[in-house]
Order: structure tokens, then sequence, then C-alpha cells
């Protein structure tokens, strides 16, 4: 896929894409009659994800013609758009275009930027496959794509959100590709080169720590979990400093199981399924950190995760175990496949004390619970830190990346406290994704922390929308205008 900003001609393009606000004819290259006689016909209203499609001719050339409902000013969001736009572009791919011309429309009390920040992700996401493992894929053609009608004075700023655009579709498709990796092919190993390649091509610092290294930083709780399996943990860490003045750092540590079994705590096999995603935290930081350093945020972020299985061996821990952690806090094991806030509670201690965040934000396919209460729409957040909260929210408003704040109250942190050791592992059979975040953030040293679950939001198992079925990249965008808008 190739964009640019009035790129070329709607007269040269083989399909036009045209957004259509609910019931509304305007002015455009002479659609006004065709789009008022088809709102008389009543087949397209241009209500949100409706699609009218048709091909005309003028002069012996023939055009595809691409409606697509976007709804009123008031119900008008970048999700919507985003989707619409996933739509519009499988549409263009029946159509074998090779010229899309896409016009853009004024939306009232709607910026501008926004528009084609969602028309982008949408068209880009919509596209994205993991295909490679296919045999009889057929190959597809570069699409030519021209974000039309931008008046000139707003051809800057429209340049400017498009690579920003491109480069933050970049990012979550690397993490997608990370995800949908299977966990035969995405191992510890595996990731950490992800990681150093992402180094090299977006501008961070890449170190890899291996076992022994991992074993000196003392990080019992992350080589408990992973004693089980065969394959060598890394602990892996990304470090781009673009405000060399400032003293923050902004610490993004990501979950990075690239496969859990539940260990002795064994999962159904349709529980297990699916848990090659179990380093979507991970693939989130990778993705985020790519973005971050490629647009040369003046911002400094670490990104820290440690990378393993949770697989079962005679060498593997036990429920009943009691484990140490680098922070030196001992820990009931009462579940192995308890095991993300195990690896997180080592991970966020080594930035903190190693690396020296001043700022740390967890991210995490860390429990079933989160699916619960919140499905696959939302991510679920524990902090201890309103502010800080406040930041994630406009950056949430600018991703469409949903999140929802879950209470922190004291009750809740009584529940992970262990009669024989210092914290244990589960805090019972409620409010599961509240303790295993708090949890995780009895290692955080006071600093402003925010915990964000992903286990609903990382996986799709259908494509919708501007989500294929697999990996969603969730995170990388959040992320990045977190990091963006003052860390
Ligand atoms: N990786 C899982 C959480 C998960 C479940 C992610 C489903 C995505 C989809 C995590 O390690 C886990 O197994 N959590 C347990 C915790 C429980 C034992 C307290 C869970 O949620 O069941
Ligand atoms: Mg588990
Ligand atoms: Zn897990």
């Amino acid at each position: 896929m190739k964009f640019g900003i009035n790129s070329f001609e709607i007269e040269t393009a083989d399909t036009v894409i045209i957004p259509v606000m609910k019931n509304k004819v305007f002015e455009l290259d002479g659609f006004e009659n065709t789009i008022k006689y088809i709102f008389h016909t009543k087949k397209f209203k241009g209500e949100v994800g409706e699609i009218f499609t048709f091909t005309s001719s003028d002069n012996d050339k023939y055009k595809n013609i691409i409606f697509v409902g976007i709804g009123s000013a008031k119900e008008i969001s970048g999700e919507k758009i985003r989707n619409a736009f996933a739509r519009s572009i499988k549409k263009c791919r029946e159509f074998l275009s090779e010229k899309v011309y896409v016009s853009t429309t004024n939306i009232e009390g709607f910026k501008y930027t926004e528009e084609i920040n969602a028309i982008v992700e949408g068209i880009e996401f919509g596209d994205y496959k993991f295909d490679k493992y296919k045999s009889d894929k057929k190959p597809q053609n570069n699409i030519e794509i021209c974000i039309g009608n931008v008046t000139t004075d707003r051809v800057k700023e429209a340049e400017r959100e498009l690579n920003e655009s491109i480069t933050l579709v970049e990012a979550t498709l690397l993490a997608r590709n990370l995800v949908n990796e299977p966990a035969n092919v995405m191992t510890p190993e595996a990731l950490s080169k992800a990681a150093g390649d992402a180094g090299k091509e977006y501008g961070f610092e890449v170190e890899v720590f291996d076992k022994d290294k991992i074993k000196e930083l003392n990080m019992k709780a992350f080589l408990s979990v992973v004693a089980g399996s065969e394959k060598p943990p890394k602990l892996i860490v990304m470090r781009y400093f673009g405000d060399k003045e400032s003293s923050d750092t902004l610490g993004l540590i990501g979950k990075g199981l690239t496969y859990d079994s539940g260990g002795y705590s064994i999962k159904t096999n349709e529980g297990m399924l699916t848990m090659k995603s179990d380093m979507g935290g991970g693939a989130a930081v990778i993705g985020a950190i790519s973005a971050i350093a490629k647009r040369k945020l003046k911002v400094n972020v670490v990104s820290v995760i440690a990378a393993g299985e949770n697989l079962i061996s005679p060498a593997a821990y036990k429920p009943g175990d009691i484990i140490g952690s680098m922070a030196g806090k001992t820990i009931e094991v009462i579940n192995t496949d308890a095991e993300g806030r195990l690896t997180l509670a080592d991970a966020v201690y080594y930035a903190i004390s190693r690396e020296k965040v001043t700022k740390i934000v967890d991210i995490a396919t860390l429990t079933g619970a989160a699916l619960s209460a919140l499905g696959i729409t939302t991510t679920a957040v524990v902090t201890n830190n309103k502010e800080f909260y406040e930041k994630l929210e406009e950056a949430s408003y600018k991703s469409g990346e949903r999140v929802w704040r879950l209470p922190e109250f004291d009750e809740y942190k009584k529940l992970i406290k262990s009669d024989i050791a210092d914290l244990k592992n589960v805090g019972g059979k409620f409010a599961g994704t509240i303790t295993a975040g708090l949890f995780i953030g009895e290692f955080i040293e006071e600093k402003p922390w925010l915990h964000l679950d992903i286990a609903g939001t990382a996986w799709r198992d259908n494509e919708d929308g501007y989500f294929s079925k697999g990996g969603t990249g969730a995170g990388v965008r959040i992320l990045y205008y977190l990091a963006q808008n003052g860390y």
C-alpha cells in the first residue's frame, strides 16, 4: 500500500471511496446527484458500516465507486471510520483495484487529522492477513491510495498525520505478526531477535540477557516460571533516550510468555490453543518503542520483556512451592498458571532498580477474569495514580483503544497476603483481574504505575471490522500516545 495526500487526480483512479454521512447530500466531483438518487431509493442511508458499490462509466473509462456510511455527525468516531474503511478496502480487493482515490469530508466537530488517521489505519488494518504459512495464497498487488480533497491550507498537517499513522500501522502490524507466529517459531530467543531487528530498523538500543545473567540478577520468580522449559529464557531490554535533558524515563514492561500451558496447574486444550498469544504485552512494548523511536518523540523510554515458556517437566515449579523474587519478597505459588504476575514482578523491579525508570506501565495478557469483566473490546486497568490514568484516557481517545479502570481498594490487597510467605500468587476466586494487578503493584516501589490487562483485547477469534483473526496488536498505539502526551 502506498499513500499520498492529493497525490493523483480522481479521474485517473480505478476506484473511488466516498465516506457518506447519514442522509447528508454533499457536493463532490459531480457525485451529488448520484448520492441524492441512492438516498431516494433507500438502498443506502449512510448509516455506520453500510456500503454501496457500483461501477460507472464515463467516456469509456470504468470506475468502481464505493459509498461507505459513517453515520451522523454526533455519532462519528475514529473507530467507526476505521471499521468503515476496513470494509471498503476489502471491496477494493474484490474489484482488484490498483489506484484508489479516497475522498475526505468535513465532519462537524471531528478533527480532520483524526479522520486521516482513522482512514489510513482502517485501510491497512483491514487489509492485513496472517497467511505466510498458507501454500495456496494469491499474491496481492500493491494499491496506490490518494487521500484526496485536502485543501491547500491543510496539506502540511495532513502529511504529518499520514506519516505518523503509517508508522503506527507498521508498529501495530509488527505486534500482530509477533503474536500470530506459533510458539514453536516465536520462542524466547526468536522474540529477542525480533526486538533486536526492530531496534536496528527504528533506532533504539537492545540488550538481551541470557539465563546466567538472569540468575546473577536474582530474578528468582521469573526463573521459577521458566524452569520447566528447555528453551532458555531471555530478558529483553530496549532503550530509547529522546530527551537527554530529562531524568524522567517511562518504563514499558510487557508480559513475554511465548507459551503458557499453565504448567502443573495445566490448562485445557481449548485454553492452551491460543496461548502463543501470551507474549501480546511484550509484542505491544516492542511495537510501541519502535513507533516512538521512528517518530523521534522527545521522551525517554525503556521497554523490558521477561521472555520464557510455562511448561511441565521434572524441573518445573509446582503448586505449593515457595519462591523468591528479585525484590527479595517471598511468594507462595498457589497456582502455576498464575505465572505472568511472577515474571512481571521481576521485570518491573528490574526496570525500576536497574534502568531507573521513574514511571511504569506494565501490559499483559494476564487474567481470564479480564475477559469476564470487560469482554474483548476493553482493556482493564489497575493504577495507583489518577493523573497518570487520565493521560492514558487521553491516549485511549486518540487511538480508539478502550480502557476501563478497576478499583484498587486496600481490601483487595489483603487477598494476596500469604500465611507462610510474603505474598501468594492467587488472591482467591473473585476479583481476579484486580488482585493480579495488585500483585505486580507490590513490586513498583511507589512509582506512578499503570497496569493494563489485555487478556481480552490482544486476541480475536474472528475477523471483525479492522481486526483480523488472531493477534490485534493491542496496546501499541495507546502506549505511543501515552508517551507522546507527556509521560
Ligand atoms: N495467560 C493467562 C491469562 C489468559 C487467559 C490470557 C485467557 C488470555 C486468554 C494467565 O497466565 C492465566 O492463566 N491466568 C489464570 C490465573 C488464575 C490461575 C488465577 C486465569 O486467568 O485463569
Ligand atoms: Mg497462565
Ligand atoms: Zn499466562
